[in-house]
């Protein structure tokens, strides 16, 4: 586990850095399934603000020694519990999003726990591996980051 990282709670002042790390593209084809334009600053206003005020959303920043290294969260989709994250690209190849899943499974205690990660994203298919979490089905559906429809991973934890 990599030393330095803490979990906290979202504020005002990470958001910035949370939409930095939204406009890079590399880490955009990588996640593939992200929204239509990472550009927009409003709809990415609007989409924060909806999330952090929605009680069935758990949603930590990611500190790596004190700086926002990205943000880790737990939802519903269709009524099951999922993770998602996204670390900055200044921060990646650390141990940063292993040791974040890590801690985030301790505070969230949903089991299974589901994921989700496009087929050749491997370095989030690795951080979930190390987490525990196991393939168990896959899904198809379209990629805005790629703009063509591409194979998607399910991940769970027991
Ligand atoms: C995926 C992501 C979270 C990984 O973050 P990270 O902090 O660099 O991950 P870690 O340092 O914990 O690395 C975990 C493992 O993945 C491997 N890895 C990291 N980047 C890799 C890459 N580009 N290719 C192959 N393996 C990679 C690491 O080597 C490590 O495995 P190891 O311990 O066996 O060596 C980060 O790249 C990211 O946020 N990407 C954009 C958003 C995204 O894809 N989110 C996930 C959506 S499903």
């Amino acid at each position: 586990m990599t030393t330095g990282v803490v979990l906290r709670d979202v504020t005002d002042v990470d958001l910035p850095a949370f939409f930095e790390h939204q406009l890079d593209a590399a880490a955009n084809q990588m996640a593939a399934f992200t929204c239509e334009d990472p550009a927009d600053e409003e709809g990415f206003a609007a989409h924060w603000a909806k999330i952090r005020g929605d009680d069935t959303i758990c949603i930590r920043a990611v500190l790596f020694e004190g700086l926002v290294a990205g943000h880790i969260a737990k939802f519903e989709r269709l009524g099951e519990p999922e993770v998602t994250y996204w670390i900055g690209r200044q921060h990646w190849g650390r141990g940063i999003a292993t040791t974040a899943l890590s801690q985030f499974l301790g505070e969230v205690e949903a089991r299974p726990l589901y994921a989700r990660a496009a087929k050749d994203n491997v370095a989030s298919l690795r951080v979930l591996e190390k987490c525990g979490f196991v393939v168990f089905g896959e899904d198809r559906g379209f990629a805005n980051a790629r703009g063509e429809e591409i194979d998607e991973a399910i991940l769970r934890l027991i």
